[in-house]
């Protein structure tokens, strides 16, 4: 399943690695504080709280639970927030803003760290700790402010195309690489008599973070952008014009079913799961619970995944992902790092990715033979991290993600015409990245 241009993606991680490694300074054990980074220590052992979104899986569960056989006077309580991401950030933050106790490690989202950093909510880390080498490049970006480390990548995360590759056959139809094609693609498919009630295609339409993901990768993937290369705002251009039509079109000739704008990922997942989706935009994870045969499944063993479609060509991904990070205000300081360590090594990744399909941080799991039997998508998976794009990095990030889902919901629930709802943006946007 590698799609086109992987081999030239491997180079590219291959050579991305290399200068990570130079630029480290060799990674661990080289002289550990001779690298330049002179991180206050992280002081105080004993019990702490490990913050995170809900566990769709039990995973962290059950790997919380080895360390806490293993570490009798550093236990760790799993703390389990809501299940969109703006809720989880929501919490954090009132967390933060009243210096509280109560959070300990924080599992935030790869597009938190400038606000949490900026912030001194969350404090620095000790970069000659972490084989950050031995990291994907774009994740340990995310991880990083200023040029300092404040998280370390735990999963990372990359748009797919899921779809069903029984349909597809039986229609003769291929993969398709550009929105047209899908459309043609799905036309064939449901004149299957068992594909007639499918809906086309649906990704993450409700008004929440995953909206702003969704129109950051129908922009890029239009050949426009969210931000220039000098950090100013760009949406006000035919590119994201055309890449926000094409959503608000999808729904408008019925593409999208209607009841995709309520849909985050677990309302898409469960469609999918139910049979009622030809192609969906979905992160890694659905693939290990889409292909359960517990009877929660009914597509197990009948879907695959391709790279995201673009217009005219493949398109690109909204960079994903979690690192973990310790409250500034947060005691016991040094279990806390140990715990992250923890779940960083390879064996936590192997295990974590064996368990949920979340893509792993470490990039030599992905070339892993063993891994590849079983998880045959893995050089999509990679290709859509390397070629993926972030969102826009900002400390004021809670209110530019909401001005891009406003703009974007107006949109594409038929509100408001998507040109002007792009020219607000644009003034919007233009206030909160100065
Ligand atoms: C996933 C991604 C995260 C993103 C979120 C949106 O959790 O890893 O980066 O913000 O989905 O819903």
């Amino acid at each position: 399943m590698a799609g086109p241009g992987t081999t030239a993606l491997r180079v590219a991680a291959m050579a991305a690695v290399g200068a990570l490694a130079a630029a480290c300074g060799g990674g661990s054990g080289s002289g550990a504080g001779a690298t330049g980074s002179a991180a206050p220590a992280l002081d105080g052992r004993g019990d702490i709280t490990f913050v995170t979104g809900k566990d769709t899986s039990n995973n962290m569960q059950k790997l919380v639970a080895e360390w806490n056989s293993g570490h009798p006077g550093e236990q760790v309580r799993i703390v389990e927030l809501p299940e969109s991401a703006d809720a989880q950030r929501q919490q954090m933050v009132q967390n933060a803003q009243v210096k509280s106790t109560a959070y300990t490690v924080l599992n935030l989202d790869v597009v938190w760290t400038p606000e949490f950093a900026a912030n001194r909510w969350v404090v620095e880390l000790p970069r000659d700790q972490f084989d950050l080498d031995n990291f994907l490049k774009p994740a340990v970006q995310t991880a990083e402010y200023r040029d300092k480390l404040y998280a370390v990548p735990v999963y990372s995360d990359g748009g797919l195309l899921y779809y069903r590759k029984d349909l597809l056959a039986k229609a003769g139809v291929a993969p398709p690489k550009t929105w047209d094609e899908l459309t043609a693609a799905c036309q064939k498919v449901k004149a299957l008599p068992e594909a007639a009630n499918a809906g086309c295609y649906a990704g993450q339409f409700e008004k929440y973070e995953g909206l702003t993901v969704n129109f950051d990768e129908a922009v890029h993937s239009a050949g426009g952008t969210i931000v220039d290369d000098s950090g100013k705002p760009a949406v006000d251009t035919p590119q994201a014009k055309a890449g926000l039509d094409r959503l608000v079109q999808g729904f408008k000739a019925g593409v999208i079913p209607q009841k995709a704008i309520t849909y985050k990922e677990e309302e898409g997942r469960r469609a999918f799961q139910a049979g009622e989706l030809v192609f969906q935009r979905q992160w890694p994870y659905q693939w290990a619970l889409a292909n359960k045969t517990d009877g929660s499944s009914t597509v197990a063993g009948k879907f695959d995944v391709a790279p995201l479609p673009g217009a005219a060509g493949p398109g690109v991904s909204s960079l994903g992902g979690h690192n973990f990070a310790i409250s500034a205000f947060a005691e016991h300081k040094a279990t806390a790092l140990d715990f992250i360590k923890f779940f960083t090594t390879e064996q936590a990744e192997r295990s974590n990715l064996l368990a949920t399909s979340q893509a792993p941080t470490r990039t030599k799991l992905y070339d892993d033979p063993e891994l590849l039997k079983q998880f045959p998508y893995l050089p999509t998976l990679k290709a859509s991290i390397l070629g993926a794009k972030p969102r826009p990095k900002a400390v004021r990030y809670g209110d530019v993600t909401t001005a891009i889902q406003e703009a974007a919901y107006a949109a594409i629930s038929g509100t408001k015409d998507s040109a002007a709802a792009l020219k607000e943006l644009q003034t919007q946007l233009g206030g909160l990245l100065k």
